[in-house]
């Protein structure tokens, strides 16, 4: 079955490079990233370990903890981090699930088979305090992930549960936000004091409510 929005993130208990890990309990209230690369020892998901590795300074801020997951052993996952570091400047910094069972891949529908029947696509869940799914994505082997659009959707996320405020289209960080529907001018009175521009009864554009 697959893993759909709104749905609680279905929990597991696992051995990782930093231990066993019980998922909802490593979360805390927190929020977490649990993403699939394919395969160790193969160059695209190489260079994306590296980069998720490299703005852990951003997930912290955001406090968001990252887990990695292959149908590799944990000896593997050791071994190619030694590539890891060498290739890309960076230790891993951030637990990397032994799914060489396939446990945490078949509970999450990461295996495809029409596209590989031994490896893992390249899913993303981001997960909320809540447990609640808030975002997936899937790309191919072949595509390496934009971490960077990742860090954007979170921050996306995180405005939408602490101010009831939705993002435009190709909106970044300090942009202005939009008043959601479900708000009223009376409530948003008192939600957004720094005002809003009605373009349409239903478009409602105010500053981003976390900046000055
Ligand atoms: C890669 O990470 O480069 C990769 C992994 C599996 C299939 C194709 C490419």
């Amino acid at each position: 079955m697959a893993v759909r929005l709104g749905d609680t993130a279905p929990d597991f208990e696992v051995e990782t490079t930093q231990g066993k890990i019980k998922f909802h309990d490593w979360m805390g209230d927190g929020w977490a990233i649990l993403f699939s690369h394919p395969k160790d020892f193969t160059p695209v998901c190489t260079t994306e370990l590296g980069a998720v590795a490299k703005l852990k300074s951003e997930f912290d801020k955001r406090k968001v903890k990252v887990l990695g997951l292959s149908v590799d052993k944990i000896g593997d996952h050791e071994k190619w981090s030694k590539d890891i570091e060498e290739t890309q400047g960076t230790k891993l910094n951030f637990p990397l699930i032994d799914d060489h069972e396939r446990k945490v891949s078949d509970l999450y529908d990461m295996i495809h088979p029409n596209a590989s029947d031994t490896m893992t696509v390249r899913s993303v869940f981001v997960v909320g305090p809540d447990k609640k799914v808030k975002l997936t994505i899937t790309y191919p082997a072949s595509t390496g992930r934009n971490f960077d659009e990742i860090l954007r959707v979170v921050d996306s996320l995180q405005l939408t549960a602490d101010y009831q405020v939705a993002t435009p289209v190709n909106w970044k960080d300090g942009d202005d936000v939009i008043i959601v529907p479900a708000v009223s001018n009376e409530e948003a009175k008192g939600k957004f004091p720094k005002g809003w521009k009605e373009l349409k009864p239903y478009l409602r554009v105010t500053p981003q409510p976390n900046r000055n």
